[in-house]
């Protein structure tokens, strides 16, 4: 049995949320007035979003290593400017999907492209709403895909249903009606995150909920003449939280406080999950910053049991499935994950490399079409990961590689850089101070 009243108390600070990185710098960008934000992820997506906003003519900052605060002037809704060369949008689909939005504001043409993880990644979930609100896009490659150049202006009101549950697409189509001056409307049947909508309440715009009894959403947006600037402190990314979570819980002993850690009900689906596999966790010192809810997450070592996730609570934990899976490896039972097609369309198919991954390691896992089976074993792992590039499938196996008995080697380590600078330092001090 586990004790986690006996062993160390290990504290840690994750960096600043991605999803509220990029949403800071493009609506700082676009407010009238100076933006003041602490707390920027100083990392590979967060340089993405800035490149393409200094290319189209924005204010955007340089990102301090230790998230010190930085000042944005914005000029308003008038400033961007036709880009003189193609975007490039590294490995961010956030970066590409919310631009595309952005761009779809400008009677200009915007070409958007990415690196070859991008470039194998749906965008027709964006242009096509996009396209139904008067902006037009040539794809100047593979149908779907980038490079797409997009050139907009005037656009319609819209009202639409985002059924692939992506917050992108949202996001994409609330700044296409901030950006056209037209009202747009967004329903979903599972809310997605609302770090958009919340801050752009934040800064003054007049943006209308409407929530449902059976989980529906709809999110409407009567274009501001101007955005207020935005002072805000980013919380610490509950996605790279998840990874010192799954840590604590792993470990053979003793407690994990994860410090100052965004808790927006949109992203908090991993701890229900969690908590159905016989997990401990709290939530304390909550509060309110920038109209986010933050906390600090305490969780300590468990023995965990299998679990069923549903089509229902993946848009609550679509980042979270690399280590959930992991957590299944290790929890008594069969594990099984549905209704997350859409984890075959992330930075690379993570159901894929998941399950090749847990089989290269000892552990039995099978592909679904939709989601993956894994049975838990207490048998130690070894063996070699390949990461295809992804940097959740990195840290995921990481954790399970920082653990007492494995021994995992990790074939590209450096691609956490793309969501979390710092993680293998941050891994090992905690992993060490939790089995010493
Ligand atoms: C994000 C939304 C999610 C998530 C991604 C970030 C965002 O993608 O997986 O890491 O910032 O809006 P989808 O919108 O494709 O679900």
């Amino acid at each position: 049995m586990k004790d986690r009243g006996d062993g160390a108390h290990v504290s840690v600070r994750v960096p600043g949320d991605k999803s509220i990185t990029h949403r800071a710098l493009i609506l700082a960008a676009l407010a009238r007035g100076t933006s003041v934000l602490r707390g920027l992820l100083p990392a590979a997506d967060s340089w993405s979003t800035i490149g393409a906003l200094r290319a189209l003519g924005l204010a955007a900052p340089d990102l301090p290593a230790d998230g010190a605060p930085v000042a944005v002037v914005g000029h308003g809704f008038d400033a961007p400017t036709a880009p003189s060369e193609p975007i490039d949008c590294g490995n961010s689909g956030t970066t590409a999907r919310l631009l595309l939005g952005l761009a779809s504001g400008y009677v200009f043409s915007t070409t958007l492209t990415g690196d070859a993880s991008l470039r194998r990644r749906p965008m027709r979930r964006v242009t096509e709403p996009l396209t139904a609100m008067g902006a037009r896009f040539e794809e100047l490659g593979e149908a779907d895909r980038l490079p797409i150049r997009v050139t907009g202006g005037s656009l319609r009101p819209f009202d639409y249903e985002n059924l692939t549950g992506s917050a992108q697409v949202k996001s994409a189509l609330l700044l296409a009606g901030l950006t056209s001056g037209v009202e747009v409307r967004v329903s979903e049947r599972v809310a997605s995150r609302d770090h958009t909508e919340r801050m752009l309440r934040a800064m003054g715009a007049d943006v209308a909920i409407e929530r449902g009894e059976d989980g529906a959403y709809a999110v409407r947006l009567e274009p501001p003449a101007f955005l207020s600037p935005l002072e805000c402190t980013i919380p610490g990314d509950f996605s790279s939280a998840a990874f010192f979570i799954a840590l604590g819980l792993l470990s053979p002993r003793g407690t994990v406080r994860i410090r100052g850690v965004g808790v927006n009900p949109g992203r908090i689906g991993f701890l229900d999950a969690l908590r159905r596999m016989g997990a401990w966790i709290e939530l304390q010192d909550t509060c309110d910053v920038c109209e986010e809810p933050v906390a600090d997450i305490v969780v300590g070592a468990a023995e965990l049991e299998a679990t069923r996730v549903e089509a229902a609570q993946i848009p609550g934990m679509v980042d979270e499935i690399p280590i959930l899976a992991v957590l299944a490896a290790r929890a008594q039972g069969e594990t099984t994950v549905t209704g997350a097609a859409e984890l075959r369309v992330k930075e690379t198919d993570r159901l894929r490399a998941l399950v090749e991954n847990l089989r290269a390691l000892g552990v039995e896992a099978e592909e679904l079409p939709d989601g993956l089976v894994v049975q838990g074993t207490d048998r130690p792992l070894t063996g070699r990961v390949r990461t295809y590039g992804d940097h959740r499938i990195a840290m995921a196996f990481g954790v399970l590689g920082a653990l007492p008995g494995n021994e995992i080697e990790i074939d590209e380590p450096d691609v956490a850089g793309i969501s979390f600078p710092g993680f293998w330092d941050s891994l090992r001090e905690a992993a060490t101070a939790l089995t010493r």
